[in-house]
């Protein structure tokens, strides 16, 4: 099978979340299969175009009819691993300061991403048997297809699968979108539509032929209003054709036996770096070098569906116990002086490191005994798995991949994973806090749960099957 992966990141070209982690690992676990050929499509940003490292090869240009001018699309070309990378380049569109995303034309960059996906497959003669979209910023491809592509031949046997990763990025645009922007005949601008606006999303649910997300609790809750943020009716409209899978991690690359970030490594047969890396991260950190003392960690965006409100009621609570906190991770303004707060008032037990760094990262991980993601909601989440890779027990809201990957711990028979707890509710995510420390102080169940949680199979082989059994049903 071609399959052909298009999303506005992968990592390592550029990534802001877990999206970009997905595409960088399942294209290149479907990749180990000798017969399918793997593609991943990504706009040329400025920084991947600036990156000289990076062996970039001119494949061709063109001019691209659009409704407002004509766009040049030029394509380039890369491998990397076992999969093929093509970048669309246009210096307008993508070639910006700042950030990738958030610029006010977001709408028609990616909308010309889009278009310019399924224009350059004649240039390049290359015709996908699968394009798997991702995100909002590729839903207008089935769309584009159908208006502009229906009629070639070529293009009429590909096949389209929609990824949700997050359901509260729609890509609203207004409402003459469809005509001024994109250029779609009238006969298209109903399926565009929703309420008042054009609904990039929407469209892409109703016109793919098989609609995915990230975990099979999450496809649950999207039927519900509290998570859909608009699209419950949609939703429930193509129930027959959603399913959810749940993601995995590389488990190659989150791996504390060979992870080089770390200053000692361990394993589910040797567990001794474990402690060595909490020392030297509490001594790192400025905090007392202590083993007695749960240390706790939150990485995340610092944003309310983090979970941050709850945080927030109960932060006073937390630190009243003997613990330590530690939080890495940028967001809203009044979370990052929440914690940098909480930090002048108990240096000792609370360190807030309000940055990105990936490395920081992989030691806090590492030496963690307890790692906090209260969200409110949560597709899959990434986060909880590299934790537990890393041996440190999840306390988490049974939310959507929450719910998935953490089934609560018996903490008699050592059967499930982590501390959870259900309502949103600060208090009760207390009590689960509560349970955590408990259990932290009987010392020889916890580690051997923690053994046994760094063991758990997380990787993408599973999820890499059913993604391809979907493929091939399509193909039948
Ligand atoms: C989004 C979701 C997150 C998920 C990731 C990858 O960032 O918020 O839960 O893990 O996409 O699918």
């Amino acid at each position: 099978m071609k399959i052909l992966f298009a999303a506005s990141e992968a990592a390592p070209f550029f990534k802001s979340g877990g999206l970009g982690d997905v595409l960088e690992a399942l294209p290149a676990e479907l990749a180990k299969n000798k017969e399918d050929e793997i593609t991943v499509i990504l706009p040329l940003y400025k920084k991947i175009k600036g990156n000289t490292a990076l062996a970039l090869s001119f494949v061709t240009s063109f001019s691209m009819p659009s409704p407002l001018s004509e766009d040049y699309v030029g394509v380039f070309r890369l491998k990397w691993g076992k999969v093929n990378y093509l970048f669309i380049d246009n210096e307008y569109y993508f070639c910006r300061d700042g950030a990738p995303y958030g610029h006010g034309d977001d709408g028609a960059r990616f909308v010309f991403f889009s278009h310019a996906i399924l224009e350059c497959l004649q240039h390049i003669g290359y015709y996908p048997d699968i394009i798997h979209l991702n995100d909002w910023q590729t839903a207008a491809v089935p769309v584009l297809l159908k208006a502009f592509y229906g009629a070639l031949p070529a293009y009429e046997r590909i096949r389209i699968v929609f990824t949700i990763h997050n359901i509260e990025y729609q890509g609203y645009m207004p409402y003459d979108f469809a005509a001024n922007v994109m250029g779609l005949p009238c006969e298209y601008h109903d399926v565009m539509r929703y309420g008042d606006s054009v609904n990039l999303m929407k469209s892409a649910i109703m016109l793919a032929d098989r609609v995915t997300t990230v975990s099979r609790t999450y496809a649950q809750e999207l039927k519900y209003a509290y998570f859909s943020h608009g699209l419950d009716p949609i939703i429930k409209q193509n129930e027959y054709k959603l399913c959810g899978i749940v993601n995995g991690i590389n488990t190659a690359l989150y791996d504390p036996k060979r992870d080089k970030a770390l200053p000692a490594p361990f394993s589910s047969t040797d567990m001794s770096g474990k402690a060595i890396c909490k020392a030297s991260l509490q001594e790192e950190l400025g905090l007392p070098v202590r083993d007695d003392v749960p240390l706790i960690a939150m990485i995340s965006r610092l944003v309310s569906h983090k979970g941050l409100e709850l945080v927030e009621c109960v932060l006073d609570d937390i630190l009243s116990r003997d613990v330590q906190l530690v939080v890495l991770g940028t967001g809203d303004g009044k979370y990052e002086d929440m914690f940098r707060f909480a930090e002048y008032t108990h240096p000792d037990k609370m360190k807030a490191e309000i940055r990105f760094d990936s490395a920081l990262a992989s030691r806090i991980y590492a030496a963690s005994d307890l790692f906090l993601m209260p969200s409110k909601s949560e597709p899959c989440g990434l986060s909880q798995l590299i934790a537990m890779r890393y041996g440190s027990i999840p306390i988490v809201r049974e939310t959507g991949g929450l719910y998935d990957t953490v089934p609560a711990l018996n903490t008699e028979t050592l059967s499930g994973r982590g501390f959870t707890f259900q309502a949103f509710n600060a208090h009760h995510m207390l009590d689960a806090i509560d349970r955590a420390i408990a259990f932290f102080h009987d010392k020889k169940k916890c580690e051997r749960h923690r053994r046994a949680l760094v063991r758990y199979n997380s990787s993408w082989r599973a999820s890499a099957e059913e993604y391809l059994t979907i493929y091939k049903s399509l193909l039948a």
